[in-house]
Protein backbone atom coordinates (compact mmCIF):
# COMPACT_ATOMS: atom_id res chain seq x y z
CA UNK A 1 0.00 0.00 0.00
CA UNK A 2 2.39 2.57 0.76
CA UNK A 3 4.29 2.17 -2.12
CA UNK A 4 1.10 2.90 -4.23
CA UNK A 5 0.71 6.38 -2.02
CA UNK A 6 4.32 7.68 -1.95
CA UNK A 7 4.12 11.07 0.12
CA UNK A 8 3.96 13.85 -2.24
CA UNK A 9 6.70 16.26 -1.49
CA UNK A 10 5.87 20.02 -1.04
CA UNK A 11 6.87 20.87 -4.12
CA UNK A 12 4.44 19.03 -5.99
CA UNK A 13 2.03 20.00 -3.75
CA UNK A 14 2.25 23.26 -4.81
CA UNK A 15 2.57 22.56 -8.23
CA UNK A 16 -0.62 20.69 -8.12
CA UNK A 17 -2.31 23.86 -6.25
CA UNK A 18 -1.01 26.26 -8.73
CA UNK A 19 -2.51 24.16 -11.81
CA UNK A 20 -5.94 23.73 -10.33
CA UNK A 21 -5.44 27.77 -9.49
CA UNK A 22 -4.47 28.74 -13.06
CA UNK A 23 -7.05 26.75 -14.77
CA UNK A 24 -9.83 27.83 -12.53
CA UNK A 25 -13.17 29.00 -14.11
CA UNK A 26 -13.95 31.65 -12.05
CA UNK A 27 -11.05 34.75 -11.22
CA UNK A 28 -9.34 33.98 -7.80
CA UNK A 29 -7.60 36.35 -5.85
CA UNK A 30 -5.88 36.55 -2.55
CA UNK A 31 -5.21 39.84 -0.52
CA UNK A 32 -3.53 40.29 2.49
CA UNK A 33 -5.33 41.69 5.60
CA UNK A 34 -5.04 45.62 4.19
CA UNK A 35 -6.61 44.49 0.64
CA UNK A 36 -3.30 44.50 -1.29
CA UNK A 37 -3.55 41.66 -3.81
CA UNK A 38 -0.86 38.79 -3.66
CA UNK A 39 -1.97 36.84 -6.48
CA UNK A 40 -4.71 36.41 -8.61
CA UNK A 41 -5.19 33.50 -11.80
CA UNK A 42 -5.59 33.77 -15.30
CA UNK A 43 -9.26 33.72 -15.29
CA UNK A 44 -8.76 36.96 -13.27
CA UNK A 45 -6.40 38.69 -15.48
CA UNK A 46 -9.37 37.61 -18.17
CA UNK A 47 -12.03 39.16 -16.29
CA UNK A 48 -10.91 42.42 -15.68
CA UNK A 49 -8.64 43.08 -18.39
CA UNK A 50 -5.99 43.26 -16.19
CA UNK A 51 -2.13 41.84 -16.62
CA UNK A 52 -1.44 39.91 -13.04
CA UNK A 53 1.52 42.23 -12.48
CA UNK A 54 -0.56 45.45 -12.85
CA UNK A 55 -2.90 44.20 -10.18
CA UNK A 56 -0.75 42.84 -7.81
CA UNK A 57 0.50 44.78 -4.85
CA UNK A 58 -2.14 47.56 -5.44
CA UNK A 59 -5.59 47.58 -2.84
CA UNK A 60 -8.00 45.26 -4.68
CA UNK A 61 -10.46 48.26 -4.09
CA UNK A 62 -9.20 49.41 -7.97
CA UNK A 63 -11.38 46.58 -8.73
CA UNK A 64 -14.23 47.84 -7.31
CA UNK A 65 -16.99 50.36 -7.79
CA UNK A 66 -18.42 53.06 -5.57
CA UNK A 67 -19.08 52.78 -2.35
CA UNK A 68 -17.05 49.61 -1.85
CA UNK A 69 -14.49 51.26 -4.09
CA UNK A 70 -13.95 53.82 -0.73
CA UNK A 71 -14.97 51.36 1.68
CA UNK A 72 -13.48 48.32 0.93
CA UNK A 73 -10.79 48.72 3.34
CA UNK A 74 -13.13 49.68 6.72
CA UNK A 75 -15.19 46.21 5.60
CA UNK A 76 -12.04 44.62 6.36
CA UNK A 77 -10.92 46.19 9.64
CA UNK A 78 -14.26 45.74 10.82
CA UNK A 79 -14.42 42.16 10.45
CA UNK A 80 -10.95 41.84 12.34
CA UNK A 81 -12.02 44.01 14.81
CA UNK A 82 -15.61 42.52 15.39
CA UNK A 83 -15.16 39.11 14.10
CA UNK A 84 -19.00 39.85 12.86
CA UNK A 85 -18.41 38.33 9.08
CA UNK A 86 -20.74 40.49 6.49
CA UNK A 87 -18.75 38.45 3.45
CA UNK A 88 -16.92 35.68 4.31
CA UNK A 89 -18.42 32.43 4.25
CA UNK A 90 -21.56 33.76 3.25
CA UNK A 91 -20.54 35.45 -0.33
CA UNK A 92 -23.12 38.06 -2.08
CA UNK A 93 -23.68 39.71 -5.15
CA UNK A 94 -20.91 42.54 -5.96
CA UNK A 95 -20.27 45.33 -8.91
CA UNK A 96 -16.50 44.85 -10.50
CA UNK A 97 -14.78 47.47 -12.77
CA UNK A 98 -12.48 45.94 -15.61
CA UNK A 99 -9.69 47.83 -17.01
CA UNK A 100 -11.49 49.79 -19.90
CA UNK A 101 -13.82 51.39 -17.07
CA UNK A 102 -16.95 48.86 -17.93
CA UNK A 103 -18.23 47.56 -14.64
CA UNK A 104 -20.14 43.64 -14.48
CA UNK A 105 -21.99 42.43 -11.86
CA UNK A 106 -19.96 39.50 -9.72
CA UNK A 107 -20.59 36.97 -7.07
CA UNK A 108 -18.27 36.97 -5.07
CA UNK A 109 -17.16 34.59 -2.18
CA UNK A 110 -14.43 35.21 -0.01
CA UNK A 111 -12.95 33.14 2.54
CA UNK A 112 -10.08 33.79 5.17
CA UNK A 113 -7.37 31.44 6.04
CA UNK A 114 -4.83 31.59 8.53
CA UNK A 115 -1.22 30.79 7.69
CA UNK A 116 1.87 30.77 10.31
CA UNK A 117 2.48 33.86 10.71
CA UNK A 118 -0.57 36.22 9.26
CA UNK A 119 -3.99 36.08 7.78
CA UNK A 120 -5.23 36.14 3.74
CA UNK A 121 -8.56 36.06 2.64
CA UNK A 122 -9.31 34.47 -0.89
CA UNK A 123 -12.13 35.99 -2.86
CA UNK A 124 -13.30 33.64 -5.55
CA UNK A 125 -15.76 35.94 -8.82
CA UNK A 126 -18.13 34.71 -11.08
CA UNK A 127 -18.98 36.63 -13.89
CA UNK A 128 -23.31 37.60 -13.45
CA UNK A 129 -23.35 39.47 -16.84
CA UNK A 130 -25.02 36.53 -18.75
CA UNK A 131 -27.39 35.87 -15.72
CA UNK A 132 -28.29 39.60 -15.14
CA UNK A 133 -28.38 39.63 -19.21
CA UNK A 134 -30.45 36.80 -18.73
CA UNK A 135 -32.66 38.02 -15.65
CA UNK A 136 -32.96 41.35 -17.50
CA UNK A 137 -34.23 40.13 -20.84
CA UNK A 138 -36.71 37.27 -18.55
CA UNK A 139 -37.85 40.37 -16.55
CA UNK A 140 -38.64 42.37 -19.78
CA UNK A 141 -40.35 39.63 -20.96
CA UNK A 142 -42.35 39.46 -18.21
CA UNK A 143 -42.89 43.26 -18.38
CA UNK A 144 -44.07 42.60 -22.55
CA UNK A 145 -45.91 39.75 -20.93
CA UNK A 146 -47.65 41.99 -18.43
CA UNK A 147 -48.31 44.83 -20.95
CA UNK A 148 -49.89 42.35 -23.24
CA UNK A 149 -51.84 41.33 -20.63
CA UNK A 150 -53.09 44.64 -19.28
CA UNK A 151 -53.89 45.12 -23.35
CA UNK A 152 -55.43 41.68 -23.31
CA UNK A 153 -57.68 42.56 -20.22
CA UNK A 154 -58.18 46.64 -21.80
CA UNK A 155 -59.35 44.48 -24.72
CA UNK A 156 -61.15 41.88 -22.77
CA UNK A 157 -63.09 44.84 -21.07
CA UNK A 158 -63.77 46.95 -23.99
CA UNK A 159 -65.46 43.74 -25.82
CA UNK A 160 -67.34 42.68 -22.69
CA UNK A 161 -68.04 46.06 -22.92
CA UNK A 162 -68.98 46.28 -26.60
CA UNK A 163 -71.06 43.22 -25.95
CA UNK A 164 -73.19 43.76 -23.06
CA UNK A 165 -74.08 46.96 -25.18
CA UNK A 166 -74.89 44.69 -27.87
CA UNK A 167 -77.00 42.48 -25.41
CA UNK A 168 -79.33 45.47 -24.12
CA UNK A 169 -79.65 46.60 -27.86
CA UNK A 170 -81.23 43.44 -28.25
CA UNK A 171 -83.39 42.99 -25.38
CA UNK A 172 -84.41 46.07 -25.97
CA UNK A 173 -84.91 45.34 -29.43
CA UNK A 174 -87.17 42.30 -28.69
CA UNK A 175 -89.07 44.08 -26.47
CA UNK A 176 -89.91 46.50 -28.70
CA UNK A 177 -91.09 43.61 -31.05
CA UNK A 178 -92.88 42.15 -28.54
CA UNK A 179 -94.35 44.85 -27.65
CA UNK A 180 -95.09 45.77 -31.33
CA UNK A 181 -96.40 42.26 -31.90
CA UNK A 182 -98.89 42.88 -28.55
CA UNK A 183 -100.22 46.18 -30.65
CA UNK A 184 -100.43 44.38 -33.93
CA UNK A 185 -102.07 41.20 -32.10
CA UNK A 186 -104.89 44.14 -30.19
CA UNK A 187 -105.12 45.96 -33.40
CA UNK A 188 -106.13 42.50 -35.24
CA UNK A 189 -108.37 41.57 -32.01
CA UNK A 190 -110.54 45.31 -32.50
CA UNK A 191 -110.68 44.87 -36.03
CA UNK A 192 -112.29 41.67 -35.95
CA UNK A 193 -114.58 42.88 -33.09
CA UNK A 194 -115.67 45.61 -35.00
CA UNK A 195 -116.07 43.41 -38.23
CA UNK A 196 -118.01 41.33 -36.20
CA UNK A 197 -119.75 44.15 -34.98
CA UNK A 198 -120.20 45.66 -38.35
CA UNK A 199 -121.40 41.89 -39.21
CA UNK A 200 -124.03 41.60 -36.54
CA UNK A 201 -125.67 45.61 -37.45
CA UNK A 202 -125.46 44.41 -40.76
CA UNK A 203 -127.35 40.87 -40.07
CA UNK A 204 -129.50 43.05 -37.67
CA UNK A 205 -130.32 45.47 -40.14
CA UNK A 206 -131.37 42.55 -42.60
CA UNK A 207 -134.10 41.30 -39.94
CA UNK A 208 -135.28 44.61 -39.43
CA UNK A 209 -135.71 45.31 -43.14
CA UNK A 210 -137.39 41.91 -43.66
CA UNK A 211 -139.68 42.38 -40.59
CA UNK A 212 -140.57 45.62 -42.23
CA UNK A 213 -141.61 44.18 -45.93
CA UNK A 214 -143.87 41.35 -43.98
CA UNK A 215 -144.99 43.77 -42.01
CA UNK A 216 -146.53 46.01 -45.00
CA UNK A 217 -147.32 42.52 -46.58
CA UNK A 218 -149.38 41.89 -43.33
CA UNK A 219 -150.60 45.38 -43.00
CA UNK A 220 -151.71 45.34 -46.36
CA UNK A 221 -153.77 42.40 -45.64
CA UNK A 222 -155.05 42.74 -41.85
CA UNK A 223 -155.99 46.75 -42.68
CA UNK A 224 -158.16 45.99 -45.34
CA UNK A 225 -161.19 44.54 -43.30
CA UNK A 226 -160.92 47.20 -40.47
CA UNK A 227 -160.66 49.71 -43.35
CA UNK A 228 -163.30 48.66 -45.58
CA UNK A 229 -165.30 48.38 -42.19
CA UNK A 230 -164.89 52.16 -41.30
CA UNK A 231 -165.59 52.90 -45.11
CA UNK A 232 -168.74 50.68 -45.30
CA UNK A 233 -170.17 51.76 -42.20
CA UNK A 234 -169.53 55.63 -42.66
CA UNK A 235 -171.52 55.09 -45.79
CA UNK A 236 -174.14 53.88 -43.97
CA UNK A 237 -174.14 56.33 -41.15
CA UNK A 238 -174.28 59.03 -43.66
CA UNK A 239 -176.84 57.39 -45.50
CA UNK A 240 -179.09 57.08 -42.08
CA UNK A 241 -180.14 60.63 -42.28
CA UNK A 242 -183.34 60.44 -40.52
CA UNK A 243 -184.34 61.46 -36.61
CA UNK A 244 -185.29 59.40 -33.55
CA UNK A 245 -185.75 56.03 -35.66
CA UNK A 246 -182.55 55.87 -37.49
CA UNK A 247 -180.29 56.54 -34.45
CA UNK A 248 -179.54 53.13 -33.50
CA UNK A 249 -178.85 51.82 -36.41
CA UNK A 250 -176.44 54.78 -36.86
CA UNK A 251 -175.03 54.19 -33.33
CA UNK A 252 -174.11 50.38 -34.31
CA UNK A 253 -172.44 51.77 -37.54
CA UNK A 254 -170.27 54.40 -35.14
CA UNK A 255 -169.53 51.40 -32.95
CA UNK A 256 -168.72 48.98 -35.88
CA UNK A 257 -165.87 52.17 -36.83
CA UNK A 258 -164.42 52.44 -33.37
CA UNK A 259 -164.12 48.85 -32.89
CA UNK A 260 -162.50 48.73 -36.53
CA UNK A 261 -159.87 51.92 -35.71
CA UNK A 262 -159.23 49.95 -32.76
CA UNK A 263 -158.11 47.05 -34.75
CA UNK A 264 -155.81 49.06 -36.04
CA UNK A 265 -154.59 50.89 -33.60
CA UNK A 266 -153.65 47.78 -31.87
CA UNK A 267 -151.75 46.14 -35.46
CA UNK A 268 -149.64 49.85 -35.24
CA UNK A 269 -149.41 49.38 -31.67
CA UNK A 270 -147.82 45.79 -31.97
CA UNK A 271 -145.55 46.55 -34.64
CA UNK A 272 -144.51 49.57 -32.95
CA UNK A 273 -143.89 48.18 -29.76
CA UNK A 274 -141.31 44.95 -31.71
CA UNK A 275 -139.70 47.64 -33.75
CA UNK A 276 -138.51 49.12 -30.35
CA UNK A 277 -137.99 45.77 -28.53
CA UNK A 278 -135.91 45.33 -32.28
CA UNK A 279 -133.54 48.18 -32.05
CA UNK A 280 -133.08 47.84 -28.29
CA UNK A 281 -135.11 50.70 -27.11
CA UNK A 282 -136.68 49.38 -24.06
CA UNK A 283 -135.31 50.08 -21.14
CA UNK A 284 -136.80 49.24 -17.69
CA UNK A 285 -138.38 51.56 -15.11
CA UNK A 286 -139.05 50.28 -12.28
CA UNK A 287 -141.70 52.16 -9.90
CA UNK A 288 -143.42 51.02 -6.56
CA UNK A 289 -146.93 50.31 -7.18
CA UNK A 290 -149.86 48.24 -5.32
CA UNK A 291 -150.81 44.74 -7.77
CA UNK A 292 -154.41 44.46 -6.66
CA UNK A 293 -155.06 48.88 -7.78
CA UNK A 294 -153.08 48.47 -10.57
CA UNK A 295 -155.11 44.97 -11.19
CA UNK A 296 -158.54 46.94 -10.83
CA UNK A 297 -156.79 50.04 -12.70
CA UNK A 298 -156.02 47.16 -16.22
CA UNK A 299 -159.50 45.34 -15.81
CA UNK A 300 -161.34 48.99 -15.82
CA UNK A 301 -159.32 50.08 -18.92
CA UNK A 302 -159.99 46.72 -20.65
CA UNK A 303 -163.68 46.70 -20.43
CA UNK A 304 -164.69 48.27 -23.70
CA UNK A 305 -162.19 45.82 -25.58
CA UNK A 306 -163.73 42.51 -24.47
CA UNK A 307 -167.14 40.98 -26.44
CA UNK A 308 -170.55 41.55 -25.29
CA UNK A 309 -170.80 39.01 -21.53
CA UNK A 310 -167.40 38.38 -21.55
CA UNK A 311 -165.98 39.58 -18.18
CA UNK A 312 -162.90 39.40 -16.12
CA UNK A 313 -162.74 37.11 -13.06
CA UNK A 314 -159.87 38.49 -10.67
CA UNK A 315 -158.51 35.90 -8.24
CA UNK A 316 -155.55 37.73 -6.34
CA UNK A 317 -153.19 36.29 -3.38
CA UNK A 318 -150.73 37.72 -1.33
CA UNK A 319 -151.11 40.51 -3.72
CA UNK A 320 -151.19 43.41 -0.74
CA UNK A 321 -147.74 44.10 -0.44
CA UNK A 322 -146.11 46.62 -3.08
CA UNK A 323 -144.02 45.30 -5.56
CA UNK A 324 -141.31 47.34 -7.70
CA UNK A 325 -141.77 46.62 -11.14
CA UNK A 326 -142.17 48.30 -14.72
CA UNK A 327 -145.53 49.05 -14.60
CA UNK A 328 -146.04 49.94 -18.55
CA UNK A 329 -144.79 46.75 -19.19
CA UNK A 330 -146.51 44.70 -16.81
CA UNK A 331 -150.22 46.06 -17.96
CA UNK A 332 -148.62 45.55 -21.71
CA UNK A 333 -148.28 41.93 -20.49
CA UNK A 334 -152.02 41.29 -19.67
CA UNK A 335 -153.54 43.82 -21.82
CA UNK A 336 -152.09 41.45 -24.59
CA UNK A 337 -153.26 37.46 -22.72
CA UNK A 338 -156.36 38.97 -21.76
CA UNK A 339 -156.77 40.77 -25.20
CA UNK A 340 -156.12 37.18 -26.78
CA UNK A 341 -158.07 35.19 -24.52
CA UNK A 342 -161.19 37.59 -25.13
CA UNK A 343 -160.56 37.31 -29.21
CA UNK A 344 -160.34 33.77 -29.39
CA UNK A 345 -163.04 32.92 -27.00
CA UNK A 346 -167.25 33.47 -27.23
CA UNK A 347 -169.42 36.31 -26.35
CA UNK A 348 -170.75 35.24 -22.29
CA UNK A 349 -167.08 33.49 -21.65
CA UNK A 350 -165.20 34.36 -18.61
CA UNK A 351 -161.79 35.58 -18.68
CA UNK A 352 -159.79 34.83 -15.32
CA UNK A 353 -157.10 37.04 -14.01
CA UNK A 354 -155.19 35.37 -10.84
CA UNK A 355 -152.16 36.74 -9.57
CA UNK A 356 -150.17 35.74 -6.61
CA UNK A 357 -146.91 36.32 -4.75
CA UNK A 358 -144.80 33.48 -3.86
CA UNK A 359 -141.48 33.35 -2.71
CA UNK A 360 -140.50 37.02 -3.97
CA UNK A 361 -142.18 35.92 -7.18
CA UNK A 362 -144.90 37.15 -8.81
CA UNK A 363 -147.18 34.51 -10.89
CA UNK A 364 -149.74 35.47 -13.19
CA UNK A 365 -152.38 33.29 -14.88
CA UNK A 366 -154.52 34.16 -17.58
CA UNK A 367 -156.99 31.00 -18.55
CA UNK A 368 -159.39 31.49 -21.24
CA UNK A 369 -162.58 28.77 -22.17
CA UNK A 370 -162.50 29.53 -25.69
CA UNK A 371 -161.33 27.88 -29.28
CA UNK A 372 -157.91 26.74 -27.87
CA UNK A 373 -154.55 26.04 -29.97
CA UNK A 374 -154.21 23.41 -32.18
CA UNK A 375 -151.18 20.68 -30.85
CA UNK A 376 -149.24 20.35 -33.48
CA UNK A 377 -149.39 24.88 -33.93
CA UNK A 378 -148.14 24.76 -30.10
CA UNK A 379 -144.41 24.60 -30.21
CA UNK A 380 -144.58 27.82 -32.50
CA UNK A 381 -146.70 30.04 -30.46
CA UNK A 382 -143.89 32.52 -29.39
CA UNK A 383 -142.82 33.15 -33.18
CA UNK A 384 -142.61 36.18 -34.51
CA UNK A 385 -146.10 36.75 -37.16
CA UNK A 386 -146.96 33.00 -36.32
CA UNK A 387 -150.68 32.12 -35.82
CA UNK A 388 -152.34 28.82 -35.25
CA UNK A 389 -154.39 27.50 -38.48
CA UNK A 390 -157.89 27.85 -36.14
CA UNK A 391 -157.99 31.89 -36.35
CA UNK A 392 -157.88 32.22 -39.97
CA UNK A 393 -161.30 34.45 -39.42
CA UNK A 394 -160.25 36.60 -36.66
CA UNK A 395 -157.86 39.72 -36.66
CA UNK A 396 -154.32 39.52 -35.77
CA UNK A 397 -150.48 40.02 -36.62
CA UNK A 398 -149.08 36.95 -34.49
CA UNK A 399 -146.65 39.70 -32.87
CA UNK A 400 -148.34 39.34 -29.11
CA UNK A 401 -147.20 36.66 -27.92
CA UNK A 402 -143.58 37.63 -29.27
CA UNK A 403 -143.63 40.72 -27.75
CA UNK A 404 -144.80 39.48 -24.01
CA UNK A 405 -142.40 36.93 -24.35
CA UNK A 406 -139.22 39.63 -25.16
CA UNK A 407 -141.04 41.97 -22.27
CA UNK A 408 -140.33 39.15 -19.63
CA UNK A 409 -137.24 38.64 -21.27
CA UNK A 410 -136.51 42.03 -20.16
CA UNK A 411 -138.01 41.59 -16.49
CA UNK A 412 -136.01 38.09 -15.63
CA UNK A 413 -139.26 36.26 -16.28
CA UNK A 414 -141.09 33.71 -18.46
CA UNK A 415 -144.26 32.44 -19.99
CA UNK A 416 -145.60 28.66 -20.77
CA UNK A 417 -148.68 28.02 -21.60
CA UNK A 418 -151.26 24.88 -21.51
CA UNK A 419 -154.17 25.01 -24.10
CA UNK A 420 -156.93 22.26 -25.46
CA UNK A 421 -158.75 23.14 -28.53
CA UNK A 422 -162.44 23.56 -28.23
CA UNK A 423 -161.63 24.00 -24.30
CA UNK A 424 -159.68 26.78 -23.68
CA UNK A 425 -156.12 27.62 -22.47
CA UNK A 426 -154.37 28.57 -19.48
CA UNK A 427 -151.06 31.38 -20.14
CA UNK A 428 -149.10 30.92 -16.76
CA UNK A 429 -146.24 34.08 -16.40
CA UNK A 430 -143.38 34.46 -13.62
CA UNK A 431 -141.59 37.67 -12.73
CA UNK A 432 -139.05 37.87 -10.25
CA UNK A 433 -139.80 40.55 -7.94
CA UNK A 434 -136.57 42.41 -7.04
CA UNK A 435 -137.19 44.59 -3.99
CA UNK A 436 -137.45 48.30 -3.79
CA UNK A 437 -134.87 50.72 -3.61
CA UNK A 438 -137.74 52.74 -1.86
CA UNK A 439 -138.57 50.08 1.01
N1 LIG B 1 -155.96 32.57 -25.67
C1 LIG B 1 -155.71 32.00 -26.87
N2 LIG B 1 -156.53 31.04 -27.32
C2 LIG B 1 -156.32 30.46 -28.51
N3 LIG B 1 -155.29 30.77 -29.33
C3 LIG B 1 -154.46 31.71 -28.92
C4 LIG B 1 -154.62 32.38 -27.68
N4 LIG B 1 -153.63 33.26 -27.56
C5 LIG B 1 -152.86 33.15 -28.65
N5 LIG B 1 -153.38 32.24 -29.50
C6 LIG B 1 -152.80 31.81 -30.77
O1 LIG B 1 -151.53 32.34 -30.85
C7 LIG B 1 -151.37 33.14 -32.03
C8 LIG B 1 -150.42 34.27 -31.77
O2 LIG B 1 -150.98 35.15 -30.83
P1 LIG B 1 -150.50 36.63 -30.86
O3 LIG B 1 -149.09 36.61 -30.94
O4 LIG B 1 -151.13 37.37 -29.75
O5 LIG B 1 -151.02 37.14 -32.26
P2 LIG B 1 -152.42 37.60 -32.71
O6 LIG B 1 -153.31 37.52 -31.55
O7 LIG B 1 -152.26 38.94 -33.25
O8 LIG B 1 -152.77 36.57 -33.75
C9 LIG B 1 -152.70 33.57 -32.33
O9 LIG B 1 -152.85 33.87 -33.68
C10 LIG B 1 -153.49 32.32 -31.96
O10 LIG B 1 -153.44 31.39 -32.97
MG1 LIG C 1 -152.70 38.82 -29.79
Amino acid sequence: MKEKSPKKSTEEIAAYLEAIFNAAIDAIFTIDEHGIVERMNPAAEQLFGYKASEVMGNNISMLMTMPDRQNHNNYINRYIETRQPRIIGIGREVMGRRKNGTEMPLRLAVSETMLEDRRIFTGILHDLTAMKEAEAEIRKLNQDLELQNDRLELKVNQRTEELSEAVNRLLSLNQQLVREAEERRAAETALRKSEDELRKALKKEKQLNELKSRFVSMASHEFRTPLSTVLSSADLAEAYTGGEEHQEKRSKHLTRIKTAVGTLTSILNDFLSLSKLEENMVQTQAVKFKLKEFCDEVEDEMQGLLKPGQHIIQEHENCDAQVFLDKQILKNIIYNLVSNASKYSDKGKPIFCRLRVVDKVLFIEIEDKGIGIPEEDQPYMFQRFFRANNVENIQGTGLGLNIVKRYLNLLGGDISFISKPSYGSVFSVNIPLTKSKLN
